[in-house]
């Protein structure tokens, strides 16, 4: 303990301000607890500051940009469109700060303590947080730990000027004429996808034999499908050897079907996935129980080994999802406080914001068959639904995944405009136990894409109106 640190006590400590840390903070001071938080950088964590929220201004930018150019079926034309990048990053900016101020004023309000500094566990009930010139003790009761993670940086592609990781790939000043993914993962489509439309050419090299690990096939080839009407060359199965960095590009050597090849560009960006922020925590000092890959093993309410201390998000398992974080952040929060709230993932949805949108909640046929659980599959396209025509994006469909015993609501996967947002319909369904007849006796505005729901659960139960049976 430094000179003049006195300890200060609270209640629950939370390490990490993202979306999984700023909710259980919130959460744990709703049930009455006196609460800190520790942030080293900005509020809001990865998600708000660079991640999903500005991967989300820059994807939306890019498509007003290509609606513009291609408004032609609509029997609009316009001429001389132009991009004024600075503009774009701008109006990203803008949103990202309106949030985080959000953030701050959300944990002042609910009379959170927002703690700046770096914080590192002397025991079980001990936080040092530091900055580069103070150190602050706190005594706490219970913890949650809510650090996130960071990309991955491969040896031989080493983070520099012109090779980026995503928080390097959302900051470009300009629009690259080229640039090179490597990993066609969420991070990889979304972020390519959205220079893509505003006319890079993008290369992307995948180790698997298919984009988007973890989606269907068929959800997949409809991705691929719009990318390859853009200036951009997927490559699968493609091993990435190297980079040669010059000051105005890069030089990336690949190997696919036994063939070395190149590819030059003016910016390459590598998404290969992202580990967990558990190294420099001091969590050896208090016995805290890790996976061999760094993740937190906890139990179903979110707690370690370390029965005061809890962990959420990225650093356990499950997928890196900010929804998840903040679903786990109000169970820990509320176990804390002495509740029986228990985690339950089936309803997590995961979504990308590719084109078109995919999204999936709960189990899949493939899922459903190697877990050895009966379910049907029932199939409704975006082609048959009057909204979707009006807006001259029909490519897509929705299934339901329904129990076979009884037509309970156990999965969803759907492509298409506005998936992201239909998908919820889905996870309430799967939370509240519905069954597809729930769903079809629903009234669905009209024409709305929501309609497509109906139908799927019309088609599960064997009436389909607007497709033949
Ligand atoms: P990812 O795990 O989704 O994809 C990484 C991809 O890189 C995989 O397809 C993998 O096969 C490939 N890969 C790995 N090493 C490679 C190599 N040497 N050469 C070529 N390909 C290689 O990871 P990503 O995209 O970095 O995203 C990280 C996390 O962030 C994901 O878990 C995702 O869930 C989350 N995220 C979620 C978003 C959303 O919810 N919309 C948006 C962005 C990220």
């Amino acid at each position: 303990m430094v000179v003049g640190d006195f300890p200060i006590e609270t209640d629950t400590l939370v390490v990490g301000a993202g979306p999984g840390g700023y909710v259980a903070a919130i959460r744990a001071a709703q049930l009455g607890q006196k609460v800190t938080i520790v942030e080293k950088a900005t509020l809001g964590g990865v998600c708000l500051n660079v991640g999903c929220i500005p991967s989300k201004a820059l994807i939306n930018a890019g498509h007003r940009y290509e609606h513009a150019l291609h408004s032609e079926d609509f029997g609009i034309k316009v001429e001389n469109v132009t991009v004024d990048f600075t503009k774009v990053q701008e109006f990203k900016q803008g949103v990202v700060n309106k949030l985080t101020g959000g953030v701050e004023g959300l944990l002042k309000g609910n009379k959170v303590e927002i703690a700046r500094g770096e914080a590192y566990f002397v025991d079980s009930e001990t936080v040092k947080v530091m900055t580069e010139t103070s150190s602050q003790t706190y005594k706490f009761k219970n913890a949650i730990l809510a650090t996130g993670s960071r990309p991955v940086e491969i040896p031989t592609f080493k983070y520099s000027k012109r090779v980026l990781d995503s928080t390097g790939a959302l900051n470009l000043q300009e629009i690259p004429k080229k640039m090179v993914v490597i990993g066609g993962g969420v991070i990889g489509i979304e972020l390519g996808s959205a220079y893509a439309n505003f006319g890079t050419e993008v290369t992307f090299l995948e180790a698997a034999d298919d984009i988007l690990a973890g989606f269907e096939k068929q959800m997949t080839a409809l991705v691929k499908k719009r990318l390859k009407g853009k200036a951009v060359e997927i490559h699968t199965k493609a091993m990435a050897k190297g980079v040669e960095e010059t000051e105005t590009g890069v030089k990336v050597t690949f190997e696919v079907g036994g063939e070395e090849k190149t590819v030059e560009a003016d910016y390459l960006l590598v998404s290969v996935g992202r580990r967990p922020n558990t190294d420099e925590l001091g969590l050896e000092q208090v016995g805290v129980e890790m996976t061999d890959r760094g993740l937190v093993k906890i139990d179903k309410q979110c707690r370690t080994n370390v029965s005061n201390i809890y962990a959420i998000g990225d650093i356990v398992e499950g997928p890196q999802l900010a929804h998840k974080a903040s679903y786990e952040g109000k169970i820990a929060a509320e176990a804390i406080a002495g509740e029986k709230a228990e985690i339950d993932y089936l309803g997590i949805p995961a979504v990308v914001f590719s084109d078109p949108e995919l999204a999936s909640v709960g189990y899949t046929e493939a899922t459903a068959k190697a877990e050895g659980v009966a379910v049907n599959a029932a199939k409704f396209p975006f082609a048959a639904n009057g909204r979707a025509l009006s807006l001259n994006d029909t490519d897509g469909f929705l299934k339901l995944i329904t129990l076979k015993e009884n037509g309970v609501v156990v999965g969803a996967q759907i492509a298409g405009p506005s998936a992201s947002d239909m998908i919820s319909e889905l996870s309430l369904a799967i939370e509240a136990g519905m069954t597809a007849e729930d769903i079809a006796m629903t009234i669905h505005a009209h024409p709305t894409l929501g309609e497509i729901t109906m139908e799927a659960a019309e088609v599960a139960i064997g009436s389909p109106i607007h497709i033949v049976k």
